[in-house]
């Protein structure tokens, strides 16, 4: 899915916010706060023995073909599930060559990467498994040897999916995105304020959240991860970027490379350039930004964003108000 009249968006925007100015309640139609459980698939119930197996496969180095890293080593739990790095490195020391997104709340996004080519966490597990740039497992045997070899991992596959052949791929890759989606992050100070709590959010977090709708950043960051509509699992939220290309910025930040983001995934020429828009959840914690990684800090992703998105500069106020309201995103992990 994608919106192609971004004009048009903008002016039903428009609306919303100045209806929402003096009737709030439209406006929490846009925006929700994040429930406290995330959304579970029929055929991978969220059972306390899936949990319990998939986070500890999470930090297992034996995912990795040669026992190097492990989920946690790119998408720490405790640096708010990214790893600060413009790229991260693999287990044969190739990187990816996109810049690794947070994991938390990746549960609310209907489907998984920068280019969509998961429809569900158990996809993306799948696919990091057997990437030569990521886990490297060139199959699945071998995998397989390293898991069965431990005894207490036989036991707790067995509980987690009974008797049957219970050590395989599909079952790890199962029980770890169960672990993933309990990685959500409830309360932040602009849930709060969603509800009712109108001091949670800072004067400057209250302003920079008016820019963000009169702006228009609203016009694609919005709903409940604030990434956009919500739409079926399996399908996403894509927009160009840059939606206005030939800005200082594609130069100085290397925005344009052979990187086609959906385009890669369905080799259809109507989606190059288009990117799954993010979360913006818990922003403030996961520097450096875009897909490219190459923006250091959060003040200058945002001066980006209005001259890549929407073709406007920012005065210093504005970028400190929508600063503050971003901060604002950050909620608490569940330990
Ligand atoms: C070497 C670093 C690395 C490791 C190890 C790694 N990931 Fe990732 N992860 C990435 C990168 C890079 C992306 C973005 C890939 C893309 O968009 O093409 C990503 C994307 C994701 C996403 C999608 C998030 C989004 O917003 O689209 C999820 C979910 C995820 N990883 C979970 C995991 C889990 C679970 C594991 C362990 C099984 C894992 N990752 C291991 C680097 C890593
Ligand atoms: C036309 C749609 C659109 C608009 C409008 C828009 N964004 Fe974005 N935003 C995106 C897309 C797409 C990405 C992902 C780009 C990438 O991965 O390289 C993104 C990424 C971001 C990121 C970096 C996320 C990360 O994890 O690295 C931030 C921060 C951000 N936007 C904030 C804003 C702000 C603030 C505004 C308003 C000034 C705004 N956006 C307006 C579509 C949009």
């Amino acid at each position: 899915m994608r919106m192609n009249v971004l004009p048009g968006i903008l002016r039903n925007l428009t609306l919303v916010v100045l209806v929402g100015c003096s009737q709030p309640l439209l406006a929490f139609e846009v925006f929700s706060p994040l429930p406290h459980n995330a959304p579970e698939p029929a055929d991978n119930p969220q059972t306390p023995a899936r949990i319990a197996l998939g986070k500890q496969l999470y930090s297992d180095t034996r995912l990795s073909v040669n026992n190097t890293i492990s989920c946690n080593t790119c998408h720490d739990v405790n640096r708010a599930g990214a790893d600060g790095r413009v790229r991260s490195v693999g287990a044969l020391g190739k990187s990816p060559r996109r810049s690794t997104p947070t994991v938390l709340n990746a549960a609310f996004q209907s489907v998984q990467f920068r280019d969509g080519r998961a429809a569900s966490l158990e996809a993306a597990v799948t696919d990091h498994l057997f990437d030569l740039d990521v886990l490297a497992n060139p199959d699945e045997a071998g995998l397989i040897e390293r898991i069965t070899a431990s005894k207490g991992y036989r036991r707790q596959f067995t509980r987690a999916f009974g008797k049957e052949q219970p050590v395989t791929a599909h079952n790890i890759a199962k029980a770890v995105a169960a672990y993933v989606r309990t990685l959500i992050t409830p309360e932040s100070a602009f849930d709060r304020y969603l509800k009712g709590d109108k001091k949670a959010l800072s004067e400057n977090a209250r302003r920079g959240f008016e820019e963000f709708q009169k702006i228009g950043c609203s016009a694609c960051h919005f709903g409940i991860n604030i990434s956009g509509p919500p739409v079926p699992m399996g399908e996403g939220f894509y927009e160009l970027f840059p939606n206005y290309p030939g800005s200082e910025y594609d130069r100085k930040y290397n925005l344009v490379t052979d990187d086609l983001g959906r385009y890669e995934a369905t080799k259809e020429d109507i989606h190059k350039r288009l990117f799954q828009v993010p979360t913006l959840r818990n922003i403030a914690l996961t520097a450096p930004y875009f897909h490219t990684g190459s923006v250091p800090t959060l003040d200058e992703a945002v001066r980006v964003m209005a001259k890549t998105q929407l073709q406007q500069d920012l005065t210093d106020k504005q970028v400190k108000y929508l600063a503050a309201f971003l901060n604002s995103l950050s909620g608490t992990l569940p330990d």
